[in-house]
Protein backbone atom coordinates (compact mmCIF):
# COMPACT_ATOMS: atom_id res chain seq x y z
CA UNK A 1 0.00 0.00 0.00
CA UNK A 2 1.52 3.37 -0.54
CA UNK A 3 1.54 6.10 1.92
CA UNK A 4 -1.36 8.42 2.71
CA UNK A 5 -0.72 11.65 -0.01
CA UNK A 6 -1.44 14.50 2.86
CA UNK A 7 -1.94 18.18 1.41
CA UNK A 8 -2.43 21.31 3.22
CA UNK A 9 -4.80 24.71 2.73
CA UNK A 10 -4.23 27.38 3.55
CA UNK A 11 -7.25 30.05 3.89
CA UNK A 12 -6.00 33.65 3.20
CA UNK A 13 -9.06 34.70 1.49
CA UNK A 14 -10.22 37.08 4.29
CA UNK A 15 -10.81 40.75 4.52
CA UNK A 16 -9.04 41.36 8.41
CA UNK A 17 -11.26 44.04 8.85
CA UNK A 18 -10.86 43.68 12.96
CA UNK A 19 -6.66 44.10 12.33
CA UNK A 20 -7.51 46.94 10.48
CA UNK A 21 -3.79 48.27 8.75
CA UNK A 22 -3.66 49.05 4.87
CA UNK A 23 -3.05 45.04 3.55
CA UNK A 24 -5.38 42.44 4.88
CA UNK A 25 -3.57 40.74 7.76
CA UNK A 26 -2.69 37.89 5.96
CA UNK A 27 -0.59 39.81 3.60
CA UNK A 28 0.61 42.64 6.77
CA UNK A 29 4.46 42.26 6.74
CA UNK A 30 5.89 40.20 10.29
CA UNK A 31 9.14 40.12 10.60
CA UNK A 32 11.31 39.51 7.70
CA UNK A 33 7.99 38.10 5.47
CA UNK A 34 3.93 38.04 5.20
CA UNK A 35 2.39 36.92 7.69
CA UNK A 36 0.89 33.96 5.47
CA UNK A 37 4.34 33.33 4.49
CA UNK A 38 5.39 31.95 7.68
CA UNK A 39 2.66 29.09 7.77
CA UNK A 40 3.27 28.49 4.00
CA UNK A 41 7.31 27.87 4.51
CA UNK A 42 6.28 25.49 8.22
CA UNK A 43 3.72 23.63 5.67
CA UNK A 44 5.87 23.12 2.48
CA UNK A 45 9.26 22.46 4.03
CA UNK A 46 7.15 19.66 5.98
CA UNK A 47 8.32 16.10 4.62
CA UNK A 48 5.06 14.57 5.25
CA UNK A 49 3.06 17.49 3.16
CA UNK A 50 3.10 16.61 -0.58
CA UNK A 51 1.08 19.93 -1.72
CA UNK A 52 0.38 23.17 -0.44
CA UNK A 53 -2.43 25.18 -1.91
CA UNK A 54 -3.93 28.65 -0.69
CA UNK A 55 -7.00 29.79 -0.89
CA UNK A 56 -7.23 33.74 -1.44
CA UNK A 57 -9.86 36.36 -2.08
CA UNK A 58 -10.68 37.57 -5.81
CA UNK A 59 -8.36 40.38 -6.62
CA UNK A 60 -5.18 39.47 -4.16
CA UNK A 61 -3.34 37.53 -6.56
CA UNK A 62 -0.65 40.48 -6.59
CA UNK A 63 -0.62 40.35 -3.12
CA UNK A 64 0.00 36.73 -2.87
CA UNK A 65 2.53 36.99 -5.63
CA UNK A 66 4.37 39.16 -3.45
CA UNK A 67 4.24 37.44 -0.09
CA UNK A 68 5.34 34.14 -1.79
CA UNK A 69 5.75 34.69 -5.44
CA UNK A 70 4.45 32.15 -7.89
CA UNK A 71 2.70 29.39 -5.22
CA UNK A 72 -0.31 27.01 -5.82
CA UNK A 73 -3.65 29.35 -5.28
CA UNK A 74 -7.37 29.12 -5.50
CA UNK A 75 -10.30 31.33 -5.46
CA UNK A 76 -12.31 31.59 -1.86
CA UNK A 77 -15.42 33.04 -1.08
CA UNK A 78 -17.47 35.63 1.47
CA UNK A 79 -17.37 33.21 4.21
CA UNK A 80 -14.15 30.58 5.85
CA UNK A 81 -16.15 28.22 5.15
CA UNK A 82 -17.10 28.82 1.49
CA UNK A 83 -12.61 29.38 1.53
CA UNK A 84 -12.50 25.55 2.79
CA UNK A 85 -14.54 24.26 0.57
CA UNK A 86 -12.48 26.35 -2.88
CA UNK A 87 -9.26 24.78 -0.88
CA UNK A 88 -11.12 21.02 -0.57
CA UNK A 89 -12.13 20.99 -4.25
CA UNK A 90 -8.49 21.79 -5.19
CA UNK A 91 -6.47 19.23 -3.76
CA UNK A 92 -7.58 16.29 -5.57
CA UNK A 93 -7.01 12.91 -4.69
CA UNK A 94 -4.91 13.53 -1.72
CA UNK A 95 -6.07 11.12 1.67
CA UNK A 96 -5.72 13.44 4.56
CA UNK A 97 -5.16 17.10 4.62
CA UNK A 98 -4.58 19.82 7.35
CA UNK A 99 -6.62 23.35 7.14
CA UNK A 100 -4.49 26.12 8.40
CA UNK A 101 -5.88 29.61 8.96
CA UNK A 102 -2.99 32.24 7.46
CA UNK A 103 -3.79 34.61 10.34
CA UNK A 104 -1.84 32.00 12.37
CA UNK A 105 1.78 32.23 11.22
CA UNK A 106 4.24 30.59 14.02
CA UNK A 107 3.58 26.65 13.37
CA UNK A 108 5.85 23.95 13.96
CA UNK A 109 6.77 20.79 12.80
CA UNK A 110 6.27 18.76 15.99
CA UNK A 111 2.45 20.07 15.65
CA UNK A 112 2.03 18.75 12.00
CA UNK A 113 4.03 15.76 13.17
CA UNK A 114 1.23 15.87 16.17
CA UNK A 115 -1.80 16.64 14.28
CA UNK A 116 -1.55 13.69 11.28
CA UNK A 117 -0.64 10.91 14.09
CA UNK A 118 -3.66 12.04 15.38
CA UNK A 119 -5.00 10.51 11.94
CA UNK A 120 -4.28 7.43 12.60
CA UNK A 121 -6.79 6.94 14.99
CA UNK A 122 -9.70 9.28 14.37
CA UNK A 123 -11.36 10.91 10.69
CA UNK A 124 -10.80 14.16 12.19
CA UNK A 125 -7.77 16.35 15.27
CA UNK A 126 -7.73 19.79 16.36
CA UNK A 127 -4.82 21.23 18.79
CA UNK A 128 -6.78 23.00 21.95
CA UNK A 129 -5.53 25.09 24.55
CA UNK A 130 -7.16 25.49 28.41
CA UNK A 131 -8.70 28.38 29.26
CA UNK A 132 -7.14 30.39 31.58
CA UNK A 133 -9.42 33.71 32.16
CA UNK A 134 -12.22 33.92 33.69
CA UNK A 135 -15.05 34.02 31.34
CA UNK A 136 -17.99 36.49 31.25
CA UNK A 137 -20.46 37.51 29.55
CA UNK A 138 -19.92 41.16 28.82
CA UNK A 139 -22.22 42.88 26.45
CA UNK A 140 -23.08 46.44 27.85
CA UNK A 141 -21.43 46.08 31.17
CA UNK A 142 -20.19 43.32 33.23
CA UNK A 143 -22.58 39.79 33.43
CA UNK A 144 -22.64 36.76 34.39
CA UNK A 145 -19.35 34.64 34.72
CA UNK A 146 -19.32 31.59 32.81
CA UNK A 147 -17.74 28.32 33.78
CA UNK A 148 -14.50 27.74 32.14
CA UNK A 149 -14.29 24.21 33.88
CA UNK A 150 -14.20 21.64 30.71
CA UNK A 151 -13.92 24.80 27.92
CA UNK A 152 -10.91 24.74 25.66
CA UNK A 153 -9.78 27.26 22.94
CA UNK A 154 -9.33 25.71 19.30
CA UNK A 155 -6.69 25.94 16.82
CA UNK A 156 -5.72 25.51 13.51
CA UNK A 157 -4.14 23.48 11.79
CA UNK A 158 -7.24 20.95 11.70
CA UNK A 159 -6.52 17.83 10.00
CA UNK A 160 -8.82 15.37 8.42
CA UNK A 161 -9.55 12.32 6.10
CA UNK A 162 -10.11 14.34 2.98
CA UNK A 163 -13.39 12.15 1.86
CA UNK A 164 -15.03 12.46 5.79
CA UNK A 165 -14.27 16.27 5.88
CA UNK A 166 -15.67 16.77 2.28
CA UNK A 167 -18.61 15.04 2.83
CA UNK A 168 -19.03 17.14 6.19
CA UNK A 169 -19.13 20.15 4.46
CA UNK A 170 -21.58 18.90 1.63
CA UNK A 171 -23.82 18.32 4.40
CA UNK A 172 -23.34 21.32 6.36
CA UNK A 173 -26.58 23.79 6.03
CA UNK A 174 -25.72 26.32 3.63
CA UNK A 175 -27.47 29.18 5.73
CA UNK A 176 -25.61 28.22 9.05
CA UNK A 177 -22.59 29.82 10.21
CA UNK A 178 -18.90 27.29 10.90
CA UNK A 179 -15.81 29.95 11.43
CA UNK A 180 -13.98 26.20 12.31
CA UNK A 181 -13.86 22.43 10.02
CA UNK A 182 -14.10 20.36 13.28
CA UNK A 183 -17.29 21.61 13.67
CA UNK A 184 -18.30 21.03 10.45
CA UNK A 185 -16.58 17.30 11.06
CA UNK A 186 -18.69 16.58 14.23
CA UNK A 187 -21.95 17.82 13.04
CA UNK A 188 -21.73 15.03 10.40
CA UNK A 189 -21.53 12.50 13.34
CA UNK A 190 -17.74 12.03 13.41
CA UNK A 191 -15.01 11.99 17.08
CA UNK A 192 -12.54 14.44 16.53
CA UNK A 193 -9.78 13.85 18.29
CA UNK A 194 -7.96 16.68 20.18
CA UNK A 195 -3.87 17.24 20.43
CA UNK A 196 -2.03 19.87 23.41
CA UNK A 197 -2.11 23.22 21.23
CA UNK A 198 0.57 26.01 21.31
CA UNK A 199 0.01 28.89 22.38
CA UNK A 200 2.54 30.51 19.34
CA UNK A 201 -0.85 29.46 17.29
CA UNK A 202 -2.53 32.23 18.34
CA UNK A 203 -4.64 33.97 15.49
CA UNK A 204 -3.74 37.33 14.49
CA UNK A 205 -7.16 38.90 15.16
CA UNK A 206 -6.88 42.69 16.67
CA UNK A 207 -4.14 45.61 16.00
CA UNK A 208 -2.50 44.63 19.49
CA UNK A 209 -2.21 41.29 18.20
CA UNK A 210 0.55 42.14 15.53
CA UNK A 211 2.52 43.44 18.65
CA UNK A 212 2.50 40.04 20.17
CA UNK A 213 3.40 38.40 16.91
CA UNK A 214 6.42 40.43 16.62
CA UNK A 215 7.98 39.90 20.41
CA UNK A 216 7.21 36.09 19.72
CA UNK A 217 8.75 36.33 16.13
CA UNK A 218 12.39 38.20 17.99
CA UNK A 219 11.73 34.88 21.06
CA UNK A 220 12.04 32.34 18.69
CA UNK A 221 15.57 33.37 17.52
CA UNK A 222 18.95 32.42 18.79
CA UNK A 223 22.08 34.12 19.79
CA UNK A 224 24.69 32.67 17.88
CA UNK A 225 28.76 33.79 17.80
CA UNK A 226 31.45 32.95 15.41
CA UNK A 227 34.70 33.77 15.09
CA UNK A 228 36.58 34.50 11.71
CA UNK A 229 40.98 35.06 10.96
CA UNK A 230 42.50 35.81 8.29
CA UNK A 231 46.54 37.29 6.83
CA UNK A 232 47.73 38.88 4.26
CA UNK A 233 51.61 39.80 2.99
CA UNK A 234 52.79 43.59 2.63
CA UNK A 235 53.86 44.04 -0.54
CA UNK A 236 55.54 47.38 -2.18
CA UNK A 237 53.43 49.05 -5.04
CA UNK A 238 49.88 47.62 -3.40
CA UNK A 239 47.14 49.97 -1.70
CA UNK A 240 46.28 49.63 1.72
CA UNK A 241 42.61 48.73 1.94
CA UNK A 242 41.56 48.04 5.86
CA UNK A 243 38.16 47.83 7.28
CA UNK A 244 36.97 49.11 3.55
CA UNK A 245 38.66 51.98 4.01
CA UNK A 246 42.01 53.24 1.94
CA UNK A 247 44.51 54.22 4.35
CA UNK A 248 47.79 55.52 3.00
CA UNK A 249 50.66 53.39 3.77
CA UNK A 250 54.44 52.90 2.25
CA UNK A 251 52.78 49.20 1.27
CA UNK A 252 49.87 47.48 0.64
CA UNK A 253 48.48 43.94 1.11
CA UNK A 254 48.19 41.66 -1.96
CA UNK A 255 46.19 38.36 -2.54
CA UNK A 256 42.99 37.55 -2.63
CA UNK A 257 40.57 40.51 -4.17
CA UNK A 258 42.24 43.66 -2.65
CA UNK A 259 43.02 41.53 -0.04
CA UNK A 260 41.32 43.73 3.21
CA UNK A 261 42.10 41.28 6.06
CA UNK A 262 39.57 43.18 8.24
CA UNK A 263 36.51 42.57 5.57
CA UNK A 264 37.70 39.18 5.10
CA UNK A 265 37.72 37.92 8.53
CA UNK A 266 34.79 39.48 9.52
CA UNK A 267 32.85 37.64 6.09
CA UNK A 268 34.29 34.24 7.76
CA UNK A 269 32.51 35.52 11.24
CA UNK A 270 29.23 35.93 9.22
CA UNK A 271 29.20 33.01 7.38
CA UNK A 272 30.54 30.88 10.53
CA UNK A 273 27.39 31.96 12.56
CA UNK A 274 25.47 29.97 9.36
CA UNK A 275 27.52 27.45 9.16
CA UNK A 276 28.30 28.46 5.24
CA UNK A 277 31.71 27.29 4.95
CA UNK A 278 34.37 30.10 3.97
CA UNK A 279 34.81 33.19 2.00
CA UNK A 280 37.34 30.93 0.08
CA UNK A 281 33.89 28.87 -0.77
CA UNK A 282 31.81 31.72 -2.06
CA UNK A 283 34.80 33.49 -3.87
CA UNK A 284 37.47 31.03 -4.70
CA UNK A 285 40.94 33.03 -5.23
CA UNK A 286 41.32 31.04 -8.20
CA UNK A 287 38.70 32.43 -9.74
CA UNK A 288 40.39 35.59 -11.97
CA UNK A 289 36.70 37.59 -11.69
CA UNK A 290 38.03 38.17 -7.21
CA UNK A 291 41.13 39.78 -8.47
CA UNK A 292 41.57 43.01 -7.24
CA UNK A 293 37.67 43.08 -6.65
CA UNK A 294 36.24 45.03 -3.73
CA UNK A 295 35.44 42.90 -0.41
CA UNK A 296 32.76 44.93 0.41
CA UNK A 297 30.81 42.62 -2.03
CA UNK A 298 31.89 39.63 0.10
CA UNK A 299 30.62 40.51 2.97
CA UNK A 300 27.52 41.83 1.82
CA UNK A 301 27.12 38.56 0.33
CA UNK A 302 27.60 37.19 3.89
CA UNK A 303 25.25 39.43 5.62
CA UNK A 304 22.37 39.06 2.77
CA UNK A 305 23.39 34.99 3.52
CA UNK A 306 22.45 35.29 7.05
CA UNK A 307 18.88 37.86 6.16
CA UNK A 308 18.16 34.70 3.72
CA UNK A 309 18.24 32.52 6.73
CA UNK A 310 15.99 35.00 8.97
CA UNK A 311 18.80 36.10 10.91
CA UNK A 312 19.76 39.76 12.44
CA UNK A 313 23.21 41.17 12.89
CA UNK A 314 23.77 42.08 16.80
CA UNK A 315 27.41 43.30 16.68
CA UNK A 316 30.99 42.71 15.19
CA UNK A 317 33.87 42.54 16.90
CA UNK A 318 37.09 42.95 14.88
CA UNK A 319 40.72 42.89 15.85
CA UNK A 320 43.48 44.50 13.78
CA UNK A 321 46.97 42.96 14.07
CA UNK A 322 49.71 44.97 13.08
CA UNK A 323 52.87 47.09 13.90
CA UNK A 324 52.06 49.82 11.22
CA UNK A 325 50.26 51.84 10.11
CA UNK A 326 48.48 53.26 13.29
CA UNK A 327 44.52 51.94 13.16
CA UNK A 328 43.17 54.71 16.09
CA UNK A 329 43.48 57.45 13.52
CA UNK A 330 40.75 55.37 10.87
CA UNK A 331 39.05 53.69 13.54
CA UNK A 332 35.93 55.68 13.71
CA UNK A 333 35.99 55.90 9.54
CA UNK A 334 36.79 52.00 9.58
CA UNK A 335 33.47 51.90 12.15
CA UNK A 336 31.65 53.62 9.71
CA UNK A 337 32.51 51.96 6.85
CA UNK A 338 31.74 48.80 7.74
CA UNK A 339 28.54 49.89 9.46
CA UNK A 340 27.64 51.23 5.81
CA UNK A 341 28.49 47.55 4.11
CA UNK A 342 25.88 45.63 6.75
CA UNK A 343 23.25 48.30 7.02
CA UNK A 344 24.14 48.79 10.95
CA UNK A 345 24.86 51.78 13.13
CA UNK A 346 28.12 52.49 14.03
CA UNK A 347 27.49 51.37 17.84
CA UNK A 348 27.43 47.95 16.53
CA UNK A 349 30.72 47.67 14.93
CA UNK A 350 33.61 47.14 17.65
CA UNK A 351 37.54 47.96 16.05
CA UNK A 352 40.09 47.01 18.39
CA UNK A 353 44.19 46.89 17.08
CA UNK A 354 47.11 45.79 19.28
CA UNK A 355 50.50 45.15 17.78
CA UNK A 356 52.59 41.74 18.26
CA UNK A 357 55.77 43.38 20.18
CA UNK A 358 57.82 43.30 16.52
CA UNK A 359 57.30 39.55 17.20
CA UNK A 360 56.12 37.07 14.54
CA UNK A 361 55.74 37.78 10.94
CA UNK A 362 53.29 41.10 12.26
CA UNK A 363 55.60 42.28 14.04
CA UNK A 364 58.17 42.07 11.62
CA UNK A 365 55.65 43.88 9.56
CA UNK A 366 55.99 41.30 6.82
CA UNK A 367 52.13 41.22 7.08
CA UNK A 368 48.99 41.86 8.62
CA UNK A 369 46.63 40.10 10.55
CA UNK A 370 42.99 40.05 11.48
CA UNK A 371 40.70 38.59 13.60
CA UNK A 372 36.49 39.11 13.78
CA UNK A 373 33.80 38.25 16.53
CA UNK A 374 30.17 38.60 14.95
CA UNK A 375 26.53 38.21 16.91
CA UNK A 376 23.88 37.13 15.35
CA UNK A 377 20.24 36.25 16.07
CA UNK A 378 19.42 33.53 13.71
CA UNK A 379 15.46 31.39 14.47
CA UNK A 380 15.96 28.24 16.45
CA UNK A 381 15.77 24.82 14.99
N1 LIG B 1 -10.83 33.52 5.66
C1 LIG B 1 -10.99 33.09 4.35
N2 LIG B 1 -12.11 33.43 3.64
C2 LIG B 1 -13.07 34.18 4.23
C3 LIG B 1 -12.92 34.61 5.56
C4 LIG B 1 -11.79 34.24 6.26
O1 LIG B 1 -10.11 32.42 3.82
N3 LIG B 1 -14.12 34.51 3.50
C5 LIG B 1 -9.58 33.17 6.37
C6 LIG B 1 -8.82 34.39 6.85
O2 LIG B 1 -7.98 34.91 5.80
C7 LIG B 1 -8.04 33.87 8.04
C8 LIG B 1 -8.91 32.73 8.56
O3 LIG B 1 -9.89 32.47 7.57
O4 LIG B 1 -6.76 33.36 7.68
C9 LIG B 1 -9.55 33.07 9.90
O5 LIG B 1 -10.50 34.11 9.75
P1 LIG B 1 -10.47 35.52 10.49
O6 LIG B 1 -9.44 35.51 11.57
O7 LIG B 1 -11.87 35.87 10.84
O8 LIG B 1 -9.92 36.48 9.33
P2 LIG B 1 -10.68 37.61 8.54
O9 LIG B 1 -12.04 37.15 8.19
O10 LIG B 1 -9.78 38.04 7.46
O11 LIG B 1 -10.73 38.78 9.64
P3 LIG B 1 -12.01 39.65 10.09
O12 LIG B 1 -13.05 38.62 10.51
O13 LIG B 1 -11.51 40.49 11.20
O14 LIG B 1 -12.41 40.45 8.89
MG1 LIG C 1 -13.50 36.63 9.73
Amino acid sequence: MSPPRTAAIIVAAGKGERAGGDLPKQFALLGDRAVVAHSYRALSDHPAISDVVVVIADGQQSLLAGALGDVPHVTGGATRRDSVRAGLAAIGDADRVLIHDAARPFLSATMIARLLAALDHAPGAVPVLPVADTLARGVGGLGDVVDRAGLVRVQTPQAFHVASIRAAHDAWPDDAEATDDAQVLRAAGHDVMTVEGDPMLDKITHPADFAAAEARLTARLISRSAAGYDVHRLEAGEELWLGGVLIPHDRGLSGHSDADVALHAITDALLGTIAAGDIGSHFPPSDPQWKGAASDRFLAHAAALVAERGGIIDFIDLTIICEAPKIGPHREAIRARIAAILRLQSQQISVKATTTERLGFTGRGEGIAAQAVATVRVPGV
